[in-house]
């Protein structure tokens, strides 16, 4: 029986990480542990982010959360974390997620992804052996991936748990190596490990350099809606909350030594999204969809763009139960409005770096 007590939840101030604790915090009755959360707060990680939950369950709340700003690979924090809450879990989504920027500059991915994840195992392997060398079983490391270290599919097809490994961008060849060793760890020390691969996710407090949550402000403010290539890329879309509840769902059914795929059965043309979305929007703020389709701007494709993913996520639905909860019409629904009524959020992040970043992304229009 699993202990899942004292979870160490790492990047718990970037995207997914602040949604799965509200998943577990706010959602889900049967959790009773507590959370600490460990982020650098990089330029992805935004405590604006964590405040309702530090009202709610930090010290002053219910005691259950708790906040530790640091690097991953700084171990001798990492450890004294480990024995400060007596850490039976960890759920690491920690990580440099970004592919443009990967290609721009690869150095922070191999040190975090790579090196950092190393660092968290190598802590877990010391923590969790019990006085006579013997490794405990109520523990868990849980690895977050992405399915883009199967790399491309071509028009048919779906990556299921077996597809070998054929990662394109510095940002999946990281994650790739980072799964590599987490299941290394499982099979050398004998530590519990799961793993998921994941594919796109959208919702609330996504920092607003990726697909979705750039395109709803650039509609809101009138700006060019730059489009990759010909914009026929496709990508499998899941809401954050249901990627969280496969989480979970691993956390207390997974087997050690598994991966599991995780996606939405929902699959899209970048281009056509973006029509949809324009149609959302507008509908929502009175905007003009045909003026808003006009400021559609194609821009010079990203290296190595990978054509299509999909994922084949009958295995976790067969062995732990799990569905989608969400159809994308309503996970986009709650995610337009939520961007809608919390400007001051964005406002805070579009600082002059983003602006000049995302500058550097689009940059170059065909
Ligand atoms: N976003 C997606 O669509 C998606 C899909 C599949 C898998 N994933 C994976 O899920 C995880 C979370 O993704 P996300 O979109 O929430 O990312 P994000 O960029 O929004 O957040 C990453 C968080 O990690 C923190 N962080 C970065 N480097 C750190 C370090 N060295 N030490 C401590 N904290 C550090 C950042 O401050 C930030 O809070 C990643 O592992 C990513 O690879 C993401």
């Amino acid at each position: 029986m699993r202990s899942l007590k004292n979870i160490l939840v790492t990047g718990g101030a970037g995207f997914i990480g602040c949604n799965f604790m509200r998943v577990l915090l706010q959602k889900t009755p049967e959790f009773t542990g507590r959370i600490i959360n460990l982020d650098h707060l990089t330029y992805a990680g935004n405590a604006a982010s964590l405040a309702d939950i530090e009202a709610r369950f930090g010290a002053q709340g219910s005691g259950r959360y708790f906040f530790e700003k640091g690097d991953i690979c700084d171990r001798v924090l990492a450890e004294s974390i480990f024995k400060k809450y007596n850490i039976d879990t960890v759920v690491h989504f920690a990580a440099e997620s970004h592919v443009d920027r990967s290609i721009l500059g690869p150095e922070d991915f191999i040190k975090t992804n790579v090196f950092g994840t190393f660092t968290l195992l190598d802590i877990a392997r010391n923590a969790w052996k019990s006085d006579d060398g013997i490794m405990r079983n109520d523990v868990l490391f849980h690895h977050i991936s992405t399915d883009e270290v199967y790399g491309s599919l071509g028009n048919s097809g779906f990556f299921t748990e077996q597809t070998p490994y054929d990662p394109h961008s510095p940002y999946s060849a990281s994650k790739a190596a980072s799964d590599h060793v987490a299941m290394s760890y499982h099979y050398t020390y004998g530590i519990p490990v799961t793993l998921s691969n994941c594919s796109n996710n959208y919702g609330p407090y996504q920092f607003p350099e990726k697909l979705i949550p750039l395109m709803i402000l650039n509609i809101i403010e009138g700006k060019p809606l730059p489009v990759y290539g010909d914009g026929k890329n496709i990508r499998d879309w899941l809401f954050v909350e249901d990627h969280n509840s496969a989480v979970w769902g691993i956390l207390q059914k997974g087997r050690c030594g598994e991966s599991y795929n995780i996606g939405g059965d929902n699959e899209w043309e970048n281009i056509k999204l973006l029509h949809y979305l324009i149609k959302i929007v507008s509908a929502k703020t009175g905007l003009v969809q045909t003026k808003v389709e006009q400021t559609v701007k194609y821009v010079t494709d990203r290296p190595g763009h990978d054509k299509r993913y999909a994922i084949d996520c009958s295995k976790i639905k067969k062995e732990i139960g799990w569905n989608q909860q969400y159809t994308f019409e309503s996970g986009l629904d709650k995610t337009v409005d939520w961007y809608l009524s919390n400007k001051e959020w964005t406002d805070k992040i579009k600082s002059g770096e983003y602006l000049k970043w995302i500058e550097k992304c689009y940059g170059t229009r065909n």
